[in-house]
């Protein structure tokens, strides 16, 4: 297994560079219509790439249309695969309900380490406009937040912190996840926010919180070389440190 990371680590600082010019955003619109604002994100690297974008609140296209390309070879274009608006598909599990109204397109068996031009067009019955966005699935990783955070008192003065990884993300063997801890309370009208991590295990114990205070608990994971962004944070999970020794 670690033979692989080698070269792939390699191969990351060397693209460094390149990668900086990589999120530049080009719009282009032949009308004054409304270009859809288009957003990509791998959920489960190398493998569930996915795009959003929103309806515009104006005009209704007719239809999109979103193809993809390799950038050194734009002449050949694949479909990205619409998915319309609260449609489900075993591909957007769990969005939460504000991505229900959005909508998606999946690109299919992305190469690594390869820049890629998405192209959502929106069409209406006067024009069209298209955005086009540039990326490297590297650049774009984000899981999908851990699941069943859960935090109980191992004695008096010790905390278990526990949840699971994401479901959706599928390749834990060759690309294992590390997480990120944060706990936040109030004192005196503000907010108090502690970080902990990354931890590479899915329990963390956790010592020398103040009796009597509640605390809200979330975990965010990211892929363990550090590819791309930490998940959302999870649901969060409040506890309240109990006064009496048990
Ligand atoms: C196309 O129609 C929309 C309304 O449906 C309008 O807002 C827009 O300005 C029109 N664009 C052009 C170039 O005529
Ligand atoms: C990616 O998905 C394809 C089919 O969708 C599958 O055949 C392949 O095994 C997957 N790759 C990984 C690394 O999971
Ligand atoms: C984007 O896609 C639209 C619709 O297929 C096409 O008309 C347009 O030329 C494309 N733009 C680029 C820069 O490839
Ligand atoms: C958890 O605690 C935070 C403040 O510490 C509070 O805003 C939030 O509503 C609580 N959540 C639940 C589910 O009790």
């Amino acid at each position: 297994m670690m033979a692989m990371f080698v070269p792939v680590v390699f191969l990351l600082c060397v693209l460094q560079a390149q990668a900086m010019d990589l999120h530049r955003v080009m719009v282009m619109s032949k009308t004054a219509h409304f270009v859809p604002k288009v957003h990509c994100w791998c959920a489960s690297y190398p493998n569930r790439t996915l795009c959003s974008w929103p309806d515009s609140l104006h005009a209704l296209p007719t239809h999109y249309i979103a193809t993809y390309s390799e950038r050194l070879r734009q002449s050949v274009n694949k479909p990205c695969h619409i998915i319309p608006p609260g449609q489900s598909s075993e591909l957007t599990p769990g969005l939460p309900p504000s991505a229900q109204q959005l909508w998606h397109c999946h690109l299919p068996d992305l190469k690594l380490l390869t820049d890629y031009i998405l192209n959502v067009t929106a069409v209406y019955p006067n024009g069209s406009s298209s955005h086009l966005s540039s990326f490297m699935v590297e650049d774009i990783v984000k899981p999908d937040p851990p699941m069943h955070v859960r935090v109980s008192p191992q004695n008096a003065k010790m905390l278990l912190v526990e949840w699971d990884p994401p479901s959706t993300w599928e390749n834990m063997d060759i690309f294992p996840l590390k997480y990120q801890i944060q706990y936040q309370w109030w004192i005196k009208g503000s907010m108090k926010s502690v970080n902990l991590g990354p931890f590479e295990s899915t329990k963390i114990p956790l010592k020398g919180l103040a009796s009597g205070r509640t605390y809200q608990f979330q975990v965010c994971a990211k892929e363990i070389l550090g590819l791309g962004h930490c998940s959302d944070w999870s649901s969060p999970f409040n506890v309240t440190i109990s006064r009496t020794r048990p």
